[in-house]
């Protein structure tokens, strides 16, 4: 890093009361995302890629246990011997992991267990960095960054897991009252006949070569570097994204029923799972609903279509002759978007309609885009050292690259060089479809 020594010690001191802000900022909306729970809600596993919420809120704090006070804050003792183990999800550097797909058996510690074992480690941190007092401050700031960008992931994944949990649910519970999605473009309550969108329209970019990842000063994942050059041919962009209005088309004409659509990994898939329509989709009396964070509601038909894995984003865009954008062609893009949208701040937490009020809409926040890139490394990626090294680079096998943050990504977290990856069968986040040609 080019900084100078100088500079690196004034600005640290100026940052750091700042750092400590957004620390305490970023820790309470996870306290307000629970704020609706019960225990009950905390506890359960509905699948093992889903974890309970209460083992987020104790990973989260692992994480700040584990890579800030245990490395940097002299004397500090660790809360829990075992928690080490049981909240480590995936970091073989630092030791062995409890099995994830048994995370719900974990009725122990308790909730309130967990939330003490919080404060603690916040307490520890909050002296910490209120003390200023380490020997290595680039590091201490990076970490707690990371940390924050860390905590702010999985308050998505807090959404998108307990979504999925009540979902299975036949009471189909509601986690809250979302007073905005029964609410459609034209200000009309939403049904499924009324509300449609303005067809969509193509946006053309030129042929170039265009400069692709983060280069500016404010935190990025390793993932988003090296910036470097890519060659990008000419391309069109979807003004906005496919709605379900469109989708229920391809439906309608048996799009999962016609083999010609899919790629093959993609009717396997279908075959295997029956699927029929998206994730949440179900009908009632004949129309279609979706399960929301609102329990179940009409299928709005003029917003976006969501929880969509990237086989059915790729068979709809084969449908409509048409194809998702490559990770390149959707960053130029962005780069020239601003980053406004329906974010987890808001607690809307339902994708909603395009305004239709601008050149290119809904590139950030509602609904992640997937993109036809596999997640790979940038030319001359190297994961960094030790156990963080573990964090994003060694999934790099058999995902794909999605964009553009969803309604349940924090404004404060998305930017148009953040890249998002699933594997391809992938349903239960916020996942959408944007239209290249
Ligand atoms: C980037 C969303 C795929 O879910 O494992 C959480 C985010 N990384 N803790 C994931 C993450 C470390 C990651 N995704
Ligand atoms: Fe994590």
């Amino acid at each position: 890093m080019a900084t100078t020594s100088s500079n690196a010690a004034s600005s640290s001191t100026i940052d750091l009361a700042e750092l400590a802000d957004s620390y305490r900022t970023i820790r309470a909306f996870t306290t307000t995302l629970c704020e609706p729970l019960e225990i009950e809600d905390m506890v359960a596993q509905s699948m093992p890629d889903a974890s309970p919420v209460v083992w987020h809120l104790a990973h989260t704090t692992w994480f700040f246990e584990t890579f800030l006070l245990k490395p940097f804050c002299p004397g500090y003792k660790p809360f829990h011997p075992q928690f080490e183990y049981l909240f480590n999800s995936y970091y073989n550097a630092v030791g062995e992991q409890f099995t994830r797909a048994d995370r719900g058996l974990l009725t122990r510690p308790t909730v309130a267990q967990v939330r003490q074992y919080r404060e603690s480690v916040e307490g520890c941190v909050n002296e910490f960095l209120a003390a200023g007092r380490f020997d290595d401050a680039a590091s201490v700031r990076a970490t707690v960054e990371l940390g924050i960008q860390h905590e702010q992931q999985h308050q998505e994944l807090i959404l998108t897991d307990l979504k999925h949990l009540l979902s299975r649910n036949p009471l189909a519970p509601a986690y809250r009252s979302l007073p905005d999605v029964a609410q459609s473009s034209n200000g009309k309550a939403a049904t499924n006949s009324v509300a449609t969108a303005a067809p969509i329209r193509f946006v053309d970019f030129p042929e170039q070569l265009a400069w692709i990842g983060y280069d500016g000063d404010e935190f990025a994942f390793d993932n988003e570097r090296p910036r470097h050059r890519q060659f990008v041919e000419a391309f069109g962009i979807a003004n906005r994204l496919v709605t379900n209005g469109e989708y229920l088309e391809f439906m309608e004409v048996g799009g999962y029923n016609r083999p010609e659509y899919w790629l093959s990994m993609g009717w396997s898939a279908v075959s295997e799972n029956r699927w029929q329509s998206p994730l949440y989709w179900t009908q009632r009396d004949e129309r279609w609903c979706e399960f929301t964070l609102d329990g179940i509601q009409p299928l709005q038909l003029d917003a976006p279509v969501c929880h969509v894995s990237y086989f059915e984003a790729d068979a709809y865009a084969r449908f409509a002759g048409l194809r998702l954008p490559t990770e390149a062609e959707w960053e130029i893009v962005a780069s020239q978007t601003p980053v406004e949208g329906h974010f987890a701040e808001s607690l809307r937490l339902q994708p909603g309609p395009a305004a239709d009020s601008g050149p290119i809409e809904q590139m950030f926040g509602d609904c992640w885009q997937w993109t036809s890139s596999p997640y790979i490394g940038y030319p001359g990626y190297r994961p960094p050292s030790g156990a963080i090294g573990e964090y994003n680079g060694k999934f790099m096998c058999n995902q794909y690259v999605l964009r553009g943050g969803s309604v349940a990504t924090s404004r404060t977290h998305i930017r148009a060089s953040y890249r998002n990856f699933f594997p391809p069968q992938a349903r239960w986040q916020f996942t959408g479809i944007r239209l290249a040609k």
